[in-house]
């Protein structure tokens, strides 16, 4: 449709009185005049939208064509770039992490479930962190976990996806993703957070680039304190020093300290489930695993386990659950020998 027919279409409907129809003709301008760039005149119109919905909304009269569908339109706008949408039934109990970062956790969600009280008292509530380290060691686990302890709804967004959109969109596609989490009350949880950082490498300008780090920088100011976000990252050192101080708290994950293997092993042996045999000893195996991700770890054991359950009777379940420890060496020796 050209802008011409849209005029027409407008002008029929609104001697017509026909609201509804109306409302789509006039979104449907919005769309285009933002396809053909005339961006201005897109929000201007929308402006108008909105405030002629929100009019009729207050003088009581019925409303035709509900503020929901402009709602809905930003919602598929927006849906390109969501992942997943999820809630979550993880606890602090399936993460292995220092005590202290617990507490720093279990600070923070406590902040959440006493907001109420905290605002009484015009105190800030912290609601921006930061996961950075090492990959396999449980960033993406722990947003998981909060989003758990919470009980909020998780939206996972790929920042590599907004950022190597249309050039120029990225602020835009941004200021959707937090209104939405702000009208939802949920986890942001922003993977891949060094994207922004590595527009700086890629062809897209750097003024583009500046303007996203602004736009982000905004949008961390002002977001609501029910709205929390959670970026992860493997290379803090490409974040922008203006972003990282916005995060109320930093936690950086790291390979695991042979206690916390010793916590993860037995973890996922499911506390005595599974046992290990004793062929080779706990204390050798835990100084095999060190230096790999926790992720390795629990993969080879994993292996192991499935492993050692096939190889006895595979008629029924089987009764022993004995693990073969030297088949989960054997496996820790590959992984180690792949590092190297
Ligand atoms: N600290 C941990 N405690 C318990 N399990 C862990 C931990 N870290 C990793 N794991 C196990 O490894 C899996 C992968 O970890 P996760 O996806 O959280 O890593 P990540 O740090 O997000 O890695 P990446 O940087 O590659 O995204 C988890 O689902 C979990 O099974
Ligand atoms: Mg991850």
């Amino acid at each position: 449709m050209s802008q011409f027919d849209y005029i027409k279409e407008i002008a029929k409907y609104g001697l017509e009185n026909n609201q509804e129809e109306l409302l789509k003709v006039l979104n449907d301008l919005v769309t285009y005049s933002k396809q053909t760039k005339k961006t201005n005149f897109a929000i201007q119109l929308q402006s108008i939208l909105k405030e002629g919905i929100r009019n009729k909304a207050h003088s009581g009269l019925s409303v035709v064509g509900s503020q929901k569908h402009l709602l809905r339109e930003e919602d598929n706008d927006v849906k390109d770039f969501i992942i997943e949408k999820l809630t979550s039934d993880y606890n602090f109990d399936n993460l292995v992490i220092s005590s202290d970062i617990k507490t720093e956790l279990r600070y923070f969600v406590s902040e959440h479930q006493n907001l109420e009280m905290l605002q009484g008292f015009d105190l800030p509530v912290s609601n921006k962190i930061l996961f950075h380290g090492a990959s396999g060691c449980g960033k993406t686990l722990a947003s998981y976990v909060m989003a758990g302890e919470l009980d909020k709804i998780m939206i996972v967004i790929s920042l590599g996806a907004i950022v190597s959109s249309k050039l120029g969109e990225t602020s835009k596609n941004l200021a959707k993703i937090f209104r939405r989490a702000a009208s939802e009350e949920c986890v942001i949880f922003l993977d891949e957070f060094d994207s922004l950082g590595k527009m700086r490498d890629t062809n897209q300008d750097h003024a583009e680039m500046k303007r996203v780090v602004n736009t982000i920088l905004q949008l961390f100011d002002y977001l609501p304190q029910k709205s929390i976000i959670i970026a992860a990252t493997n290379s803090v050192e490409a974040i922008d020093p203006a972003l990282m101080r916005r995060f109320d708290l930093k936690v950086e994950f790291n390979i695991p300290s042979k206690d916390q293997i010793k916590e993860l092993i037995q973890k996922t042996l499911k506390s005595g489930v599974f046992t290990l045999d004793k062929k080779v000893s706990l204390k050798k195996l835990i100084e095999l695993s060190e230096g790999l991700s926790f992720y390795t770890i629990q993969r080879t054991l994993l292996t192991a386990i499935k492993r050692s359950l096939l190889n006895q009777s595979m008629t029924d379940k089987p009764k022993i659950t004995i693990i073969d420890s030297l088949l989960w060496q054997n496996l820790i020796k590959v992984e180690q020998e792949n590092q190297h």
